[in-house]
């Protein structure tokens, strides 16, 4: 009998829901975007972003319900986001999740949405731990050594900003809409990347953690110092998201050779940006391999919550009603 997942993702701005058949057939995988709403901020409004998850979670799942061909009879595990996040759009996924699971009788699992992003890499057997996990989003930059049996290793993070974080933040100044990160790749394309060269952070006591309050500063001074004319903007894109792509590969590589470790997998939305996955294959070494979710899959989603949901309970994980969301829940 196929286990059929229900996922469910409410950790930000995004209200996502898919339906997945034994881990590996998609049935459904819809999401309802809050960007434009929240463009006109700057940045998540959390109040707002939890009012639209209200709005959205049923008519989505009546959507996601039809086009799986289902009814809720059909869903044999709830899989749903507990965490990282903002608290009130994480409460209002889960306590949905917790309500269809109470009310109907289905399992449920809470998922870690940064393990929702380590593990889609892996969807449809593409690659399997152990491996070396950089995870890169807007609120996350993390390396992680992932083996077998969620056996996980936090290796290194960063220091301020995420990756994510710094190209909104730089795109912001430029005048570019909230989330910049794919506006800034776009723009990117006619610029020339050697226009500013951006320092390489060095962690003065040796570590691996990244930082990229450093380069942030110097685009936004670089910003001040003359016009930002068309030409000018295009380079500053190109130079900067050269200059945050350069730090991901080099750290990462780094830590892979010293550990010995030859699968390489990245994850969340930065992933999708194409010079950082040219960047990585142009610098592997022979025997090295690099692996990227598909491009849909790297920016917040539901079906890697469903996957990642339906991973732990085959590998036993069963939650109940002291399932609880996390804002700051860490990877383990
Ligand atoms: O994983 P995600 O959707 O949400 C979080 O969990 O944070 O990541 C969103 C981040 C934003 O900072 C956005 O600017 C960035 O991913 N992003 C990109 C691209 N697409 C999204 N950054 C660079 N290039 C892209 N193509
Ligand atoms: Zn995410």
């Amino acid at each position: 009998m196929a286990l059929i997942t229900l996922g469910i993702e409410t950790s930000c701005d995004e209200t996502g829901m898919a339906v997945l058949e034994d881990g590996q057939r998609v049935l459904a995988n819809s999401l309802y975007s809050q960007v434009i709403i929240h463009r006109k901020f700057g940045g998540v409004v959390p109040e707002i972003a939890s009012r639209r998850h209200l709005l959205k979670l049923v008519p989505l799942m009546e959507s996601v319900l039809t086009a799986a061909g289902l009814d809720l009879g059909g869903i044999d595990l709830i899989a749903a986001t507990r965490g990282p996040g903002l608290i009130g759009p994480l409460l209002v996924g889960l306590c949905f999740a917790k309500a269809l699971a109470l009310a109907r009788n289905i399992p449920i699992v809470g998922v870690n949405h940064l393990e929702g992003h380590l593990y889609s890499a892996c969807f449809n057997g593409r690659v399997k731990p152990p491996f070396l996990g950089l995870i890169v989003s807007g609120g996350h930059t993390e390396l992680i050594s992932v083996g077998a049996g969620f056996r996980h290793r936090l290796l290194a993070s960063t220091r301020d900003d995420a990756g994510g974080e710094a190209l909104d933040k730089v795109g912001k100044a430029m005048g570019l809409p909230y989330p910049a990160g794919a506006k800034i790749e776009s723009l990117a394309l006619r610029g020339d990347r050697q226009a500013v060269i951006f320092p390489l952070a060095i962690m003065k006591d040796g570590s691996d953690d990244f930082s990229f309050s450093g380069i942030k500063t110097a685009a936004l001074l670089e910003m001040r110092k003359r016009k930002l004319t068309p030409r000018r903007r295009a380079d500053l894109a190109a130079s900067f998201q050269e200059a945050v792509c350069r730090q991901l590969v080099t750290r990462t590589l780094r830590v892979a050779r010293r550990r010995g470790v030859k699968h390489l997998v990245v994850g969340g939305g930065v992933a999708a940006n194409g010079r950082l996955r040219r960047m990585f294959q142009e610098e592997l070494a022979p025997g090295e391999k690099i692996f990227f979710p598909e491009k849909g899959l790297c920016t917040d989603n539901a079906l890697m919550v469903a996957y990642a949901g339906y991973l732990r309970y085959k590998a036993g994980q069963r939650d109940g009603d002291a399932l609880e969301a996390k804002a700051d829940l860490k990877i383990t």
